[in-house]
């Protein structure tokens, strides 16, 4: 499906590309799904490397990468540009590209010219998008009958978390989890190969999990879902904002990132850097020439002349 060449050379070079019918497999054989967001090349190479299932470019990069105070800020293009960027740090995980506000609300055309978008210019193998009303459901059954793979996310959806009431768990009363049921069920009817389910009680998610075919992967939903899913920076502690409860911090790397900006702004300002072993080096008698020529008057006249 994918038009940009895939690059990267994984640390394990017979790991086989990710498919759909695979991560299907691994649901029926109750082996947990992977699947991590990235932005850019290097994240994707890390994500590669790391050997994950699924590599998303969530509208979380709105926030994480890019600097808004929402995911709702986004733009296709941006969109497209880190998914281009993350297509060519990979090889064998699925690609999954997020679908922003404002790309698929509109008619099912819109829908499609947009994940053909992510397809053709960024080279992803499918396409998310939030909710899981009717009219999500027929953009999901457009895209899907374009001939691209479609993922849903019921729950807790940022996009649309205002009308929500704030990002808060979703589906913690019996008609509230039944709603979320109803729109799982409909978005794998529509034609999702899977769907992520983003804060909703774990007791909820197993139940559903349980109902649904297709597999589900969790965020925020407990331990028994089909898979995982993090956001990068919230696991790896480079985003200074404040991380939902539900995200497991890794490493704290925003701090070491800072450490060594500042010890590299302390080393400048004390000489300590560039050393020798940074610079190159010249011929002595090839310097001697050159400082007896910039001192002559015939270098003098020559700068004035050009
Ligand atoms: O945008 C994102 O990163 C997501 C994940 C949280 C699933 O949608």
């Amino acid at each position: 499906m994918s038009t940009t060449p895939k690059t990267h050379d994984p640390a394990d070079p017979g790991r086989r590309p990710m498919t759909l019918p695979r991560i299907a497999e691994k649901k029926r054989q109750g082996e947990p799904i992977v699947m991590i967001t990235a932005y850019d090349f290097p994240t994707a190479q890390v994500a590669e490397e790391a050997g994950v299932d699924i590599v998303l470019v969530g509208d979380s990069g709105a926030e994480v990468v890019l600097g808004y105070s929402s995911t709702v800020a986004v733009s296709l293009e941006e969109m497209l540009m880190l998914a281009a960027a993350a297509r060519r740090g990979l090889r064998t995980p699925l690609l999954v590209g997020d679908l922003p506000f404002g790309s698929y609300e509109v008619s099912d055309e819109q829908a499609v010219r947009s994940a053909q978008r992510f397809v053709k210019e960024a080279g992803v193998d499918a396409v998310k998008l939030e909710g899981g009303g009717p009219t999500q459901a027929a953009r999901v059954a457009a895209i899907a009958a374009a001939g691209i793979p479609v993922m849903g996310h019921v729950g807790l959806t940022p996009q649309s978390a205002t009308a929500l009431g704030g990002r808060r768990a979703q589906g913690r009363t019996a008609q509230r989890a039944l709603a979320v049921a109803h729109e799982a069920r409909a978005l794998e009817a529509a034609g999702c190969f899977a769907i992520v389910f983003e804060a909703i009680p774990a007791a909820v998610a197993a139940e559903l999990t349980l109902m649904l075919e297709i597999p589900v992967i969790g965020i925020g939903a407990g331990p028994d879902t089909d898979g995982q899913v993090l956001v990068l920076h919230d696991m790896l502690g480079i985003y200074p904002g404040q991380a939902p409860r539900f995200a497991k911090q890794y490493v704290e790397l925003r701090s070491q990132m800072v450490g060594a900006v500042a010890e590299y702004a302390a080393d400048v300002r004390a000489g300590r850097f560039p050393s020798s072993e940074h610079t190159f080096s010249v011929d002595p008698k090839e310097l001697e020439k050159l400082v007896s020529a910039l001192r002559s008057p015939l270098f003098e006249q020559s700068t004035q002349d050009a």
